[in-house]
């Protein structure tokens, strides 16, 4: 989701619906925006789309204070009422809300019993119990604080009242805002790129603080009411530069868009009636082979991993998975009716299109999955499926990463149903909720950097351990680290690496243990014991409800098992990015690595 505000003397409409379109990225199932002018308080909201929006909002309303969201929903449907802004029973608040709140059926019990809620959000209680505590005789900003007080999970705030018409209420912990510092205006945004058409001078804001925002002034403020003082910074973009807004890395930008390309891919390949629509053709190719042969290189070899066990699993269609260099020389022995799977990012790498190359002479189909329309691998292949994750700058691959899992599951589930044999889940639900995992893990930026910093800051080696689909993302996250970082890391199969390379461990040598799957929980819980014995220094990653426990350092949401992965990418990439930062590396461009290699 994202959210914008405008206080000033210009018309806030126009402001709000273009920041909006700029934040469309972050989810496009409904948008709505509100208007607070002498005559009072006037929402718009809409399902779908920004353009939706604005052809509902009435051009007579003339306001210069406003503000703004776009949602993208998981949980209950996007329609109208669900969309935001809301507003309290009476009217007096209005809100925008990104992020989740944790605890809001406990509020509500606690504190709402006898306020009929007019939507099934969670942001409709932060309204309500603002209203309610501004009753009891609090002023808004205390009624603010005392609100986020009681919440738990995340949030950016946006918020308006009726009763002071002067005033833009903001607060922000966990979900990103920023405060856009203008010339007798101010804004606020999700990201800098949102509001770059009205300023360049933002105030970053911290988790649990509120500003008090006014055309001409902002007060900042924690949720104790001491006011802080921060200067604001100037965001200097070039043509480059624009395409990674705000963002320090365009690696940091590329894990956080994540859950937007999985809404993407919903939308892309998640048919209206529940099931995958995948090109009918592609669907038969995959059902006519005796047995699939995925190729790749790097993070799309570790894509692969996953997608042959998606394959596997979901379709029963026998697979395999080959780094394309070796195969090209080391061809193993092929079944009668082969189907070859190209994974690229790029669509350019050498080594891959040397098989493709070689299979074709040899009269076999292909299918490439790539994310550059019109790259070599695209045009040569006899089949093509797109990743849909936007232009992937930085070098270490992040969101080509997850979104070849996701595809692999259409591909799956497609190849399922054309079979008739029924998935045991339902995908679509399944992904939109992985989605919603990878964003709250994303909100955790915090952890995930002390956890850097912690396990990270003065090694030379790293270990991550895992069984079943948790060893494939140790491959990855060891990758990662190695290419961000410098930090020599391997990722082992958790019963594997007592077989030889446990000599390495030695006191205090960094394992992180990926514990995801309940049928190999116990096992892998003995294999960190095993490390934790030579003095290793262990760090759980286990999945709440399923395989967690007490200590675990890092706890996932709950996710399909088979979409454990998508979630566990999210902290792998942010550790190695700290860590990277830490070590004072070039992270968008490492040394001796190149986005796209095009030699063998
Ligand atoms: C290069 C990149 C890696 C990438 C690999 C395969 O080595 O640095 O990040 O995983 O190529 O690239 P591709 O474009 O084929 O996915």
């Amino acid at each position: 989701c994202g959210i914008v505000g405008y206080i000033g003397n210009e018309d806030a409409r126009d402001i709000l619906l273009k920041g909006l379109t700029n934040l469309e990225y972050r989810g496009y199932d409904s948008a709505g925006i509100a208007l607070l002018n002498a005559d009072g308080i006037h929402v718009f909201k809409e399902k779908g789309r920004i353009a939706v929006l604005k052809k509902t909002v009435d051009p007579a309303v003339h306001a210069t204070l406003g503000i703004g969201h776009t949602r993208w929903a998981t949980h209950g449907e996007p329609n109208q009422r669900n969309a935001h802004p809301h507003q309290s029973a009476s009217g007096r608040f209005t809100l925008v809300h990104n992020g989740v709140i944790e605890n809001y059926n406990q509020l509500k019990a606690d504190y709402l019993a006898d306020v009929i809620l007019k939507s099934e959000t969670d942001t409709e209680v932060v309204v309500q119990l603002i209203e309610t505590f501004a009753n009891e005789g609090l002023s808004t900003e205390a009624a603010l604080r005392k609100t986020l007080q009681l919440l738990d999970g995340s949030y950016a705030i946006a918020l308006l009242d009726t009763e002071d018409k002067d005033t833009l209420y903001v607060a922000k912990n966990k979900s990103p805002l920023l405060i856009g510092i203008g010339n007798g205006f101010n804004v606020v945004a999700s990201d800098a790129t949102a509001m770059i058409q009205q300023t360049k001078r933002y105030v970053e804001l911290m988790d649990e603080e509120v500003v008090v925002l006014k055309k001409d002034s902002y007060t900042i403020m924690d949720l104790d009411g001491s006011t802080k003082i921060r200067q604001p910074y100037t965001v200097s973009f070039d043509a480059h530069d624009t395409e990674k807004g705000a963002y320090p890395h365009y690696m940091l930008k590329e894990i956080d868009e994540q859950p937007a390309v999985m809404r993407r891919l919903l939308q892309e390949y998640g048919g209206s009636d529940g099931t995958v629509t995948l090109d009918p053709a592609i669907t038969r190719a995959i059902n006519d082979a005796d047995r699939i042969y995925i190729i790749a290189c790097g993070t799309s070899y570790h894509a692969g991993l996953v997608g042959r066990h998606l394959l596997e699993t979901i379709a029963g269609i026998p697979t395999e998975v080959h780094i394309s260099s070796e195969f090209s020389y080391n061809m193993p022995l092929l079944s009668q009716k082969p189907l070859f799977i190209f994974i690229s990012q790029s669509g350019e790498t050498a080594d891959s299109r040397a098989v493709l190359v070689k299979v074709k002479k040899l009269g076999y189909p292909t299918l490439t999955m790539t994310n550059v329309e019109g790259s070599t691998l695209y045009r040569e292949a006899d089949y093509r499926m797109l990743l849909f994750a936007g232009p992937e700058i930085a070098v270490a691959s992040t969101k080509a990463y997850t979104a070849m899992i996701a595809v692999f599951s259409f591909m799956a589930v497609a190849a399922a149903q054309k079979k008739g044999v029924k998935p045991s889940f339902n995908l679509l639900h399944e992904l939109s909720i992985a989605a919603q995992g990878m964003e709250q893990m994303i909100d955790e930026k915090a952890l995930l950097k002390e956890v850097a910093r912690e396990y990270l800051s003065i090694t030379r080696n790293a270990f991550y351990i895992g069984r079943a689909l948790d060893y494939y993302v140790c491959m990855e996250a060891a990758l990662k680290l190695k290419e961000v970082s410098y930090i020599q890391a391997e990722g082992f199969a958790g019963g594997e690496l007592k077989h030889g390379t446990i000599a390495l461990i030695e006191d205090g040598t960094p394992v992180f243990a990926f514990a995801t799957q309940q049928k190999v929980n116990n096992n892998i819980r003995s294999n960190v014991e095993e490390v934790a014995a030579r003095g290793a220094h262990t760090c759980i990653i286990s999945m709440d409800g399923v395989t967690n426990h007490a200590d675990d350092r890092i706890v996932l949401p709950n996710v399909h098992p088979a979409l454990a992965p998508l979630v566990c990418a999210v902290p792998l990439q942010l550790i190695a990015y700290y860590a990277a930062l830490q070590n004072e590396c070039d992270v968008d461009k490492p040394r001796n690595l190149a986005k796209s290699v095009t030699v063998e």
